[in-house]
């Protein structure tokens, strides 16, 4: 038995869902612990393509628990949508009596504080994420297990709209929500969503004391972390070990892998320092090839080199006992392929630790390592055989972040992927 995490290693969009999809096919259990609609994960079966927000990337697979986390913030309406767009059979579905609600108030605020903001603006998913998170911590919010409860939904709804609706005033966003559509929106949530909420942790757990599977599936990345991202370029949530441990209920000491995920290369939706971006023909080969357009709001991604200064941040503090190494199919037949090692200032000093200076970062340049390209036809996925120049890009990053690779991604398939 065992309790795997999988950690967006940079900024988001690393490949996720995949990896999750994958190891889903022997797990009992995958549980969603942060983030909320913000995420788009992808899951190629069969030719076809599923794109995720809220639901886990286990649903697909019909004796998967499904599990969305007290960490969550849910959209009833989207994570309704969701449900009725699966086509065949699922996987069973649990939500967290203590998930957080995006009500649409929420979604409007996102709107009116990104505008205010003009030039310096987060490039927010505009889906509430923030505003939502912003009132669970201030003690206003509304919790998926109040929607079962008429009273506690009006004496929630009494303390939240008011003072929503004052911020949409200082932003000049005009709403005509009332206590009572609200109200009646939260009572329609409740009938169509009800049976699934249940205190989640308790479930969870029980999973793991019978010795099943369990995965935590990580949305976002360790860069938009509150707490260790690019702040104030980054999420409302801690898209980390340790986030994913309490957004799904379970002691961190029940973890026994956390999958670190990062693309051979590196994209970044929204603003934000940006070290090793690729504003040339390089970078839009990238997105070209590598179709890095958002799955949730279809933006297009910033492009550039892997770097592996962001990643030793991110192993630092996600602990990561193994690497998935996506989308190296996308580098394939470039005559070379750079890595940054490090960042250097004006004055030609080095740093290779993640530094939270954001004017630091705006200035640095990246300090690389080059790699000779490799030809696609030297891969055979089905015998597992690379080329020697993708090993040694390979070897490389994984002895200098001292982390084994199990997990070598190329294509969006889940036959298009070796284990090691
Ligand atoms: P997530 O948010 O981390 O789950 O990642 P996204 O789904 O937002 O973006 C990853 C994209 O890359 C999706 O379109 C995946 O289908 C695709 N993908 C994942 N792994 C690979 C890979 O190894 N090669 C290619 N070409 N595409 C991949
Ligand atoms: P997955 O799970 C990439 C980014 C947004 C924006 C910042 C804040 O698919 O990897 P928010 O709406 O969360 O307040 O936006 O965070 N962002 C993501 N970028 N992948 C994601 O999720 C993201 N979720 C949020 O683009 O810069
Ligand atoms: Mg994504």
């Amino acid at each position: 038995m065992s309790v795997t995490t999988i950690i967006g290693a940079q900024w988001g969009d690393e490949g996720k869902g995949k990896v999750t999809d994958y190891l889903a096919d022997s797990s009992k259990v995958v549980a969603r612990s942060q983030g909320g609609n913000n995420a788009g994960h992808t899951i190629v079966v069969d030719g076809k393509k599923h794109k995720l927000h809220l639901l886990p990337s286990g649903i697909l697979r019909k004796n998967v628990v499904n599990v969305i986390g007290n960490g969550v913030v849910v959209n009833p309406d989207v994570l309704l949508k969701e449900l009725n767009n699966l086509e065949g059979e699922r996987g069973q579905l649990l939500i967290s009596d203590r998930a957080h609600v995006i009500m649409p108030y929420h979604k409007l605020l996102d709107g009116g504080e990104e505008s205010s903001k003009g030039k310096s603006m987060i490039g927010t998913t505009g889906n509430g994420i923030g505003p939502c998170y912003s009132d669970k911590a201030s003690r206003i919010g509304i919790r998926m297990g109040d929607l079962l409860d008429d009273d506690m939904i009006m004496e929630r709804l009494e303390k939240a709209l008011p003072r929503n609706q004052a911020l949409l005033a200082h932003y000049g966003t005009k709403n005509d929500l009332t206590i009572d559509s609200l109200f009646a929106l939260c009572k329609s949530w409740r009938k169509e969503l009800g049976e699934y909420i249940t205190d989640s942790s308790l479930l969870v757990n029980k999973h793991i004391d019978n010795g099943d599977n369990v995965l935590l599936e990580g949305a976002q990345g360790v860069h938009i972390d509150i707490e260790y991202g690019t702040y104030p370029f980054v999420t409302s949530s801690s898209p980390t070990t340790a986030g994913a441990a309490l957004g799904s209920g379970i002691a961190p000491s029940k973890i026994s892998n956390v999958v670190g995920v990062t693309k051979a290369y590196l994209t970044r939706v929204g603003s934000g320092p940006f070290p090793t971006e690729l504003e040339d023909e390089v970078g839009e080969m990238i997105r070209d090839k590598g179709q890095e357009f958002g799955t949730t709001t279809g933006r297009p991604r910033r492009c550039g080199w892997l770097d592996l200064v962001m990643l030793e941040l991110s192993h630092r503090i996600c602990g990561f006992s193994s690497l998935a190494i996506m989308k190296l199919d996308i580098l394939s037949d470039m005559d070379e392929i750079k890595v940054c090692v490090a960042y250097k200032d004006d004055k030609g000093s080095e740093v290779n630790h993640f530094p939270s200076s954001l004017s630091y970062l705006a200035k640095c340049e990246p300090v690389y390592k080059t790699f000779p390209g490799w030809s696609s036809s030297g891969i055979d996925i089905p015998k597992g055989i690379i080329p020697k120049e993708m090993k040694n890009f390979l070897d490389f990053i994984s002895e200098s972040l001292s982390i084994p690779i199990s997990i070598v991604s190329l294509g969006p398939g889940r036959d298009e992927t070796i284990i090691f």
